[in-house]
């Protein structure tokens, strides 16, 4: 360091040296010295190397506002000398190109006949790094919430636009034309129910029914229906290590997550090429590539899908997680597979992993927590049930007057007898009455006052051994912090056809 740097003396030099900060001296308009700091951020092999290079080229040609560097700097420089010092943000370059974000601090120390610039810059790509994470976590959360809002009340609705439209497809048996018309209806009602499924999903509001598993037999059944997504252009092989894996998941979840990643793979390799996936333990530290949110350290079940298509665009990849992102043509892609498997892990305590190179492949990892292997199943002899010469009767409870009604025509056009009342106390009244019979309980489970699950918790204390089927449209925060609805509790999802209905009726009372 050359006398002109360092007034203060030895304790200075020292500090110079050392600080994490780099540290430069300009004069005029050239660097006189600098510390070593500033050689290391700036990746030249040493500080004679570095002071040879007029200060200009050490900066992109541009500034992020779009103003030429150089124009810029002088400005900078010149409200330092006016100002005794100035700070702000700027863009360098690395001796390997690399562009980088720094703080920087210019301060003028006037000198007899110049003033000299003392500059301190501060590296912020970790900073950046790191609010760029939060401001992608927080509109994640955001589109989560609008998410669920939306598709909460889009699901009360659709139980009441399928169900009425399943009745006139039934009742309008004798006018063709008017039946395909309801018949339209229905299906488009059933795609939208489907998008709203995905949406619950992605917001992770969705009521998972968790089961401790071996993924390795998730994903051993899926291999054949995975092949046939594929396609006969697609070499597929699907390979499973370290079994049993003991994941605690939603089965029917798990196989939508990989449904859409092979789906996902399919469209990028355009029905040519070779798709692979592995179900294995991996250990997951901080050094994990690729992987979206941070998980504990420590080892997981992790299945992972590789293709070698046309791999993602760097500037899509940060976007892919959102709902509606799509790269694909209109009618192609509803962008909605990977918000889906995105909510789906993230409820099941996991994280997901991408690595992509463009024109190359891509591959996604599903970390999932390991669990405990789960008791041996006792398996119960489902009773035959006697036919009975008396309909069997249902007490069904729903706060939504309309979808009451609709669930109560959809019950009694299959033969039952059906009492509906609209809350959890008239429930508890009408089970109390002398000479109450019913064979099943149906019940909504998010209602105002004493709610499903209360109900039928109260019912089960009063031993009745009345066999109980919940609904749910609306699925509570408190039953996803739950991990779901317990899983003796039988449940059916709305919307549900009176189809779909009928039998989980059928099934519950069979079982009771
Ligand atoms: N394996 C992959 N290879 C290349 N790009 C991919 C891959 N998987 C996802 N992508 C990119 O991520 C985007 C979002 O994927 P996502 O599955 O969420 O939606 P989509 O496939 O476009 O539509 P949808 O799944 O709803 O039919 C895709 O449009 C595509 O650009
Ligand atoms: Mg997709």
């Amino acid at each position: 360091m050359t006398d002109v740097a360092c007034p203060g003396g030895d304790l200075y030099h020292r500090y110079f040296e050392r600080t994490g900060d780099a540290f430069l001296i300009i004069e005029g308009d050239r660097f006189v010295d600098c510390n070593d700091a500033t050689v290391r951020m700036l990746r030249y092999s040493t500080r004679d190397a570095l002071l040879q290079v007029h200060p200009a080229d050490l900066s992109p040609e541009f500034q992020p506002d779009g103003r030429p560097s150089r124009e810029k700097a002088d400005e900078m420089m010149a409200v330092a000398r006016e100002h005794g010092s100035h700070r702000f943000e700027w863009d360098h370059q690395r001796a390997d190109g690399e562009v980088f974000p720094v703080e920087v601090l210019l301060t003028a120390v006037p000198r007899e006949d110049s003033v000299m610039l003392h500059v301190v810059w501060r590296d912020l790509t970790e900073r950046r790094r790191l609010e760029s994470d939060l401001r992608q976590a927080q509109k994640m959360e955001a589109l989560g919430r609008l998410s669920s809002g939306i598709a909460h009340d889009f699901n009360n609705l659709l139980v009441a636009i399928n169900g009425h439209a399943e009745l006139l497809v039934s009742d309008l048996s004798d006018r063709p034309e008017e039946q395909s018309c309801a018949e339209e209806i229905l299906r488009a009602g059933n795609r939208a129910a489907d998008l709203v499924g995905q949406l619950l999903a992605f917001s992770r509001k969705q009521v998972l029914r968790p089961r401790t598993l071996d993924l390795g037999d998730i994903v051993a059944d899926m291999a054949g229906m995975m092949r046939r997504l594929l396609g006969e252009g697609v070499a597929t092989d699907v390979e499973v290590v370290d079994r049993p894996l003991w994941v605690t998941v939603d089965p029917g979840q798990v196989s939508q997550v990989v449904l859409n990643l092979a789906a996902n793979a399919r469209d990028a390799m355009g029905g040519r090429g070779r798709f692979r996936l592995h179900a294995g333990c991996a250990d997951v530290d901080a050094a994990t590539p690729g992987l979206r949110d941070p998980l504990p350290p420590g080892t997981y079940a992790a299945l992972t899908a590789t293709d070698d298509g046309q791999g993602i665009d760097t500037v899509d990849l940060p976007r892919i997680f959102e709902p509606f992102f799509t790269t694909k043509a209109a009618g192609r892609g509803t962008g909605l597979g990977l918000a889906t498997a995105y909510g789906i892990v993230r409820q099941s305590g996991g994280s997901i992993g991408v690595i992509s190179t463009p024109g190359a492949g891509t591959c996604f990892t599903i970390y999932l927590p390991l669990a405990a292997a789960p008791e041996p199943e006792v398996v119960e002899e489902l009773a035959v049930p006697v036919p009975s010469m008396q309909p069997a009767s249902i007490l069904l409870v729903e706060d939504e007057a309309a979808t009451g009604r609709l669930v109560r025509v959809m019950l009694e056009r299959a033969g039952f007898t059906v009492h509906v009342v609209p809350g959890g106390e008239q429930a508890l009244a009408v089970l109390a009455a002398p000479g109450a019979r019913f064979d099943l309980l149906l019940t909504d489970i998010v209602m105002p006052g004493i709610d499903g699950l209360e109900l039928v918790r109260r019912v089960r204390e009063s031993d009745t051994g009345l066999p109980v089927l919940l609904t749910s449209g609306y699925p509570a925060d408190f039953l996803a912090q739950q991990g779901g609805v317990p899983a003796d509790f039988d449940l059916i999802q709305k919307p549900f056809s009176s189809h779909d209905l009928v039998r989980r009726v059928r099934e519950a009372l069979a079982r009771g």
